[in-house]
C-alpha cells in the first residue's frame, strides 16, 4: 500500500502549539498512518516564495514552504480568506473578489504543485485539505502526477446560488472535478454541491456518488463527518483536573458554575450573538444572576483582515458593556480571553464547564462541540448548547439546539442547562459520547481513505 501524503495550508509542526481543529485532526490521522505532510511553513520570506523546510517527527516527515509577503497577501489574506471563506460561510455581504488575488491564489497553488510533484511516488495516496488548495490536484496532474488524489472540504459548501455568484466558480469546479474523491462534512453539504453540479456546473450527478464534469471526467463525492480522538480527549480531560491552569480556574470560580466557549476570533462563530444571548439570560433570569460565569476563549485569527479587526473591537465593547451592567464587586459575568491554551488545559476547562456554548452562524463541523462532550465527567456531565448551523449538530442529538439569531432562545437554553437534573444530563451525554466513541478520528480517516482507494472501481460502473 502506498504512502499517505497529506497537504494542507496549515501544518501542525511539532514545535508549535498553535493549531486549529483541522491541523489537530490531521495530526491524529498522520500519527497513526505515518507519511508526509506538506504545507505552508507559517513563515513569510521577504524575498521570494518557495524555500522549503524539512523535519521528521516519529513517523511523520514534514515538508513546509515559505511564502513571500505578496503571495501571502493575495493567496491567504486575499482570495482564501477575503473571498472564499466568507462565501463558503454564506456571507456574500463580506465577499471581496478581485482578479489579482485570484491569480495570486492560482500562483501559490502552482508553487505548491511545483515543489510537491518531485516528492511524490506513483503509488502514494495524496489527500489535499480545505479551500486554500482546491486547484492543486489539477495542477499536479498537469505536471504528470498520476497518484490517486482526494480532497476534503472542512468548511461548509454553500448553496449553489451563492457559489455560482463567484466570478471564477467554473474554474474552481474544474479544480474539484480533477480529484478522484471530494469529501464533505455532512450530507447537506454534499447535496448542495450536487445541486451546483446540476444547475450551474454543466455536469451530471450519476449513481453511487459519482459525478461527471462537463469534460466527461468522472469523480466521486461523499459525506465523511470528521471526528476526534474521543478516547484520548476523555483521558486528557480526566488527567487535566490536577493541572495548575485548570486548578487555578477552578479556585477562581468560588463555587459558581462555568459556561465555556472556545473559538478562533472569527465572524462565522457567532460570538457577538453568543455574548448577547448570555446578556439575555442575565436579564430574563435575574434569580440565576451570580450563579454562572461565562468564559470565552477566542484566540486572534487572521488579524490582517479588516472584518476580523472589527469583530475584535465589537466583542471588547460587548464584554465591557455586559460586565458594566451586571458585575458585582465579587463577580464578573464575562471573562473574555484572546490567548490560546494547550489542548490538554482546554480539555480540563471543558470538563469543569456546566454549559458548553457552540453557537456558530455557520460551521463545517466544529470539533470544539465534540471535544466538549468527550471531556465530560460521566457522573456529572455538562450540557452542550449547539447551533443547528454547525455540522456537528447533525450528530450530537443530546445537545440543546440554539439558533444563534434567537437571543431569547439562547437565554432560555442557558437557564434550562443550569437547572437540568443530573439524570437527564447523563442520558443526553451518554448517547452523544457513544456516538463519538464509534465515529472517532480513526473511523473518519479509514472510511475516507477506503472510499478514495476504491474510487475508480465504482466510477466505471456508474450510469
Ligand atoms: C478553519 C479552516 C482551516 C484553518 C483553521 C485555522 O478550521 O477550515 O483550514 O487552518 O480554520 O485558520 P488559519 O487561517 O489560522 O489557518
Amino acid at each position: 500500500m502506498g504512502r499517505l501524503v497529506v497537504v494542507s495550508n496549515r501544518v501542525a509542526l511539532p514545535d508549535e502549539s498553535r493549531a486549529g481543529g483541522l491541523a489537530i485532526a490531521l495530526l491524529d490521522s498522520l500519527r497513526e498512518e505515518g507519511g508526509l505532510w506538506f504545507g505552508w511553513s507559517g513563515k513569510i520570506d521577504p524575498d521570494a516564495s518557495g524555500r522549503l523546510h524539512e523535519q521528521q517527527d516519529g513517523n511523520i516527515r514534514f515538508v513546509t514552504m515559505d511564502l513571500s509577503a505578496q503571495d501571502h497577501e493575495d493567496y491567504y489574506n486575499g482570495f482564501a480568506n477575503r473571498t472564499l471563506w466568507p462565501l463558503l460561510h454564506f456571507r456574500m455581504d463580506l465577499v471581496d473578489y478581485n482578479r489579482e488575488t485570484y491569480e495570486g491564489y492560482q500562483c501559490v497553488n502552482a508553487l505548491f504543485a511545483g515543489k510537491l510533484a518531485p516528492l511524490l511516488q506513483p503509488d502514494d495516496i495524496v489527500w489535499i485539505h480545505d479551500y486554500h488548495l482546491i486547484p492543486l490536484a489539477k495542477l499536479l496532474r498537469e505536471r504528470g502526477v498520476r497518484c490517486r488524489m482526494g480532497f476534503f472540504l472542512h468548511v461548509p459548501m454553500p448553496s449553489s446560488d451563492l457559489l455560482a455568484a463567484l466570478p471564477s466558480h467554473q474554474r474552481l469546479f474544474e479544480g474539484l472535478s480533477s480529484y478522484d474523491l471530494v469529501g464533505f462534512q455532512t450530507e447537506r453539504d454534499l447535496e448542495r454541491f450536487q445541486d451546483y453540479v446540476r444547475l450551474f456546473g454543466r455536469g451530471r450527478v450519476l449513481d453511487r456518488g459519482v459525478l461527471e464534469a462537463p469534460n466527461g471526467r468522472r469523480f466521486h463525492a461523499g459525506a465523511f463527518p470528521i471526528g476526534i480522538d474521543t478516547a484520548r480527549i476523555a483521558e486528557l480531560a480526566a488527567d487535566a483536573v490536577t493541572k495548575s491552569g485548570v486548578e487555578r480556574l477552578a479556585e477562581s470560580m468560588s463555587g459558581r458554575a462555568l459556561a465555556i466557549g472556545v473559538d478562533r476570533l472569527d465572524y462565522s462563530k457567532g460570538l457577538p450573538e453568543r455574548f448577547k444571548g448570555f446578556a439575555n439570560y442575565l436579564q430574563r433570569y435575574p434569580q440565576q444572576r451570580g450563579q454562572l460565569t461565562f468564559l470565552q476563549i477566542a484566540p486572534v485569527s487572521r488579524g490582517d483582515v479588516t472584518e476580523y479587526q472589527q469583530l475584535r473591537e465589537e466583542l471588547e465593547r460587548l464584554a465591557g458593556h455586559i460586565n458594566g451592567r451586571y458585575a458585582e464587586p465579587d463577580w464578573t459575568p464575562v471573562r473574555y480571553v484572546n490567548r490560546n491554551y494547550p489542548h490538554a488545559t482546554l480539555t480540563g476547562f471543558y470538563r469543569m464547564a456546566r454549559v458548553g456554548l457552540v453557537t456558530p452562524l455557520r460551521d463545517g463541523m466544529n470539533l470544539v462541540a465534540k471535544e466538549y462532550v468527550a471531556a465530560q465527567n460521566p457522573d456529572d456531565p455538562g450540557v452542550l448548547l449547539i447551533s443547528p448551523f454547525a455540522g456537528a449538530a447533525r450528530e450530537l442529538d443530546g445537545a440543546l439546539l440554539v439558533n444563534p439569531y434567537d437571543l431569547d432562545g439562547a437565554g432560555d437554553a442557558i437557564a434550562q442547562a443550569m437547572t437540568m437534573p443530573v439524570e437527564e444530563r447523563r442520558e443526553r451525554w451518554k448517547s452523544m459520547f457513544d456516538h463519538l466513541s464509534t465515529h472517532d478520528i480513526t473511523y473518519w480517516r479509514r472510511s475516507y481513505l477506503k472510499a478514495l482507494r476504491e474510487a475508480d472501481l465504482a466510477a466505471d460502473g456508474a450510469g
